[in-house]
């Protein structure tokens, strides 16, 4: 599952037993290193440009913010956005999840506890189920609760007015996005994957608040090896960090931060051992594809969804791999990083039994 390590809930900074779920120390650290406030907010310049009037503006009418979706691989911020969404609307921010929200009963909970202007952040809104997603509709237009009460012949329904609240989406999947649920989102961003430069500076600061001593080399070096993600970057310092105090003086320079990374078989692009068991996998069985997401998947025993959701989107942005409509297909430049030799050019002339 690609959020089996996650915890879902609305108080994010003061307490240890989240929704009844401990929180251990390295999801403690990555809750305090998110910045809070836009200005904080580094990269994604579009988005964070584009939110800030949009903030400004609701403010300055004194109305909530528009529902907001935020589409993007797993890691970019989304969450952290939605918080910052509320704290620069001087609101309160209400969390879950599309998987957790089983029953409509569960939603109307949700709903009807909000408070004007309230932030309600549905993670994964792609995985609602449909007889929810379709409650939202009229909670989102018209700020209506539609309920049915009772069953068979003597059900009724009711209509409870709720407080005009922004509902912010995020999703990792926005294909799987119904038209009318889209439709219904006044703001749209899609998150993009971070350059070095600004995965640098988010390791930079990041250290400054753990209190590591890093320099620029070091930041680099990591920043390099995050596969363009900020919560990738976070754990990277923090693993390299261990061996920095253990192994060294405790600085993080490029020579510390290098022999860490190689240590834990993070490769010169982030690679890690289940990126290079689906490459590998593919070009040895599969003679470098096109092969099917199904047959990956029972081929390096990992669940579709994460292949698809945190595995395939980083490999392709690299060039690393294609997605064709007969299959995932390994890239050349793959090949030479894994130091192996692509196939036979496919449609080169023919040397065989007939020629
Ligand atoms: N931590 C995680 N994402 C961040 C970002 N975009 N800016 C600053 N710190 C971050």
């Amino acid at each position: 599952m690609a959020n089996k390590n996650k915890t879902y809930n609305d108080d994010q900074t003061e307490s240890r037993l989240v929704g009844g779920v401990a929180v251990d120390d390295d999801q403690q650290i990555e809750l305090s290193l998110r910045p809070q406030l836009l200005r904080e907010y580094i990269g994604q310049k579009k988005v964070k440009d584009n939110l800030g009037i949009f903030i400004k503006a609701a403010r300055a009418r004194g109305e909530a913010l528009d529902h907001a979706l935020l589409n993007g691989p797993p890691g970019l911020g989304k969450t952290t956005l939605a918080a910052i969404i509320a704290r620069e609307m001087d609101a309160k921010i209400k969390t879950t999840a599309g998987p957790v929200i089983e029953k409509a009963g569960d939603l109307a909970a949700l709903l009807t506890n909000l408070e004007e202007g309230d932030v309600l952040f549905i993670d994964e809104i792609h995985r609602l189920h449909p007889a929810i997603e379709e409650i939202l509709y009229p909670a989102m237009e018209d700020f209506e609760l539609d309920l049915v009460i009772g069953q068979g012949p003597s059900a009724r329904s009711v209509k409870l007015d709720l407080p005009r609240f922004t509902l912010v989406g995020a999703t990792t999947r926005p294909g799987l996005i119904t038209a009318p649920l889209r439709g219904r989102f006044g703001i749209n961003f899609h998150l993009d994957f971070y350059p070095v430069e600004d995965l640098q500076i988010i390791v930079e600061r990041s250290a400054s608040i753990l209190n590591v001593e890093i320099d620029n080399g070091g930041a680099r070096a990591i920043a390099a090896r995050s596969r363009g993600t900020p919560r990738v970057a976070n754990r990277l310092l923090r693993r390299v960090r261990d061996y920095a105090e253990v192994e060294y003086d405790g600085r993080v320079t490029t020579e510390v931060a290098t022999d860490a990374l190689n240590r834990m078989e993070v490769d010169r692009y982030g690679l890690d051992e289940v990126d290079r068991k689906l490459l590998t996998t593919i070009i040895e069985k599969f003679n470098g594809g096109p092969v099917g997401i199904g047959t990956i998947s029972a081929a390096i025993s990992e669940e579709k969804d994460a292949i698809e959701e945190i595995y395939e989107p980083y490999l392709i942005q690299i060039g690393f791999l294609n997605r064709t409509p007969r299959g995932r297909v390994v890239m050349p430049a793959a090949y030479q990083h894994l130091g192996l030799n692509p196939p036979e050019q496919r449609n080169s002339p023919q040397t065989g039994l007939f020629q």
